[in-house]
């Protein structure tokens, strides 16, 4: 279980995740047992120049090691200043995006667009292979559309250029996030190639993990959507890889205290990131950029239509607590799970 030199207790990922896959959801989704997580997408280009926001994706937890940083860009030598200087920040692997579909990347040439040109993908890699000195992976869909699946052979370009591991996202760029995920592409990669392969696309619940792995022979498995308002599949995960059984779902009480923390973890972030800034402010700003992740939480149980009305409204710590006390009051049946809730939306995604 390892890719180039480092090798993973597990094989459950946190898959990259712009907006989400920040350093405090990376931390939850490693307590609950994620053997790795990546960042999300940073841009090659802001890299070399270094801004603010750029910087604040690169910030990590003291325990995050290996450390992998997804980047983007559409040339090979902006991929290897990239690389380089995600290198030089920390990052202990670095993998390119190649699976991208919206059209501010893809139309610089970047995300799902480089993939669709195998001899510029193998360019790519080895690029940044040797500018960046650490393993290089890359995340690829099935292909530019149900026209052009070419993951097969992007994958061997990858390889070629000497990739230490392919995640593919069995879904085509015409796709988006929507439709179902193509399982098939994934095992096809993985017969085609002898490089690890990671597995991504509808990963709604471990049960979905588990058979992901056993239907493509897929390495390791990429958790997306599926871990968003859930980080505790990930300890589902980890005691099945272990034999064991499947532990408890989290009680009303656990529930509401890892999304305090994660309240807590995110002032931290937007903190550190921002030194200067009045700390209010800074709650304020962390409280506001959680809101997604309040309403992912707290969809389908009981409860959370209300609590969804009234979360915009929320604007520090405190205030969540309050709101989590009154929708949510402890004791069992008043903390139920709808099974029929629908799956998160990208939302976000649209960013990626
Ligand atoms: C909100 C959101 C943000 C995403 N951001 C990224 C990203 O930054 N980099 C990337 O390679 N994939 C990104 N993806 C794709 C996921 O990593 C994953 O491949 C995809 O969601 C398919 O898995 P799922 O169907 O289990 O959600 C994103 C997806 C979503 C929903």
């Amino acid at each position: 279980m390892q890719i180039g030199p480092h090798r993973f207790t597990g094989r459950y990922f946190l898959a990259p995740l712009a907006g989400v896959s920040d350093r405090p959801f990376r931390l939850l989704c490693r307590e609950q047992g994620a053997a790795f997580a990546y960042t999300e997408m940073v841009s090659a280009h802001g890299l070399i120049h270094g801004n603010g926001q750029t910087e604040s994706y690169l910030d990590r937890d003291p325990s995050e090691s290996p450390f992998a940083v997804q980047i983007f860009a559409a040339e090979p030598e902006a991929l290897a200043r990239g690389a380089e200087a995600a290198v030089a920040r920390g990052a202990d692997l670095v993998d390119i995006n190649m699976a991208c579909p919206v059209k501010k990347v893809c139309g610089t040439g970047a995300g799902a667009a480089l993939a669709r040109d195998p001899a510029a993908v193998e360019a790519a890699v080895r690029a940044v292979r040797e500018a960046a000195g650490v393993p290089v992976t890359v995340k690829i869909r099935s292909g530019w559309d149900a026209r052009s699946v070419n993951c097969v052979e992007v994958a061997r370009a990858a390889e070629a250029g000497g990739a230490a591991a392919v995640a593919l996202h069995g879904r085509t760029r015409a796709q988006g996030y929507a439709g179902s995920a193509d399982w098939g592409a994934i095992r096809a990669v993985k017969r085609a190639v002898g490089i690890p392969v990671l597995g991504s696309g509808d990963v709604w619940s471990a049960a979905d993990a588990l058979r992901m792995r056993a239907e493509t022979g897929c390495d390791f498995v990429l958790v997306a959507r599926g871990a968003c308002g859930n980080p505790w599949i990930f300890r589902e995960l980890a005691a099945a890889e272990r034999g064991l059984p499947p532990p408890p779902a989290p009680d009303r009480d656990e529930w509401a205290a890892l999304v305090l923390r994660h309240v807590a973890l995110q002032i931290a972030h937007v903190r550190r990131r921002r030194p200067e800034q009045d700390p209010e402010a800074a709650e304020r700003a962390a409280v506001r950029a959680l809101r997604a992740h309040l309403l992912w939480y707290t969809r389908g149980r009981r409860g959370g239509a209300a609590f969804r009305r009234e979360s915009g409204a929320l604007t520090t710590a405190a205030d969540v607590a309050a709101a989590l006390e009154r929708h949510f009051p402890g004791g069992g049946a008043a903390f139920e799970v709808d099974p029929a809730a629908p799956p998160p939306a990208a939302g976000a995604g649209d960013e990626a």
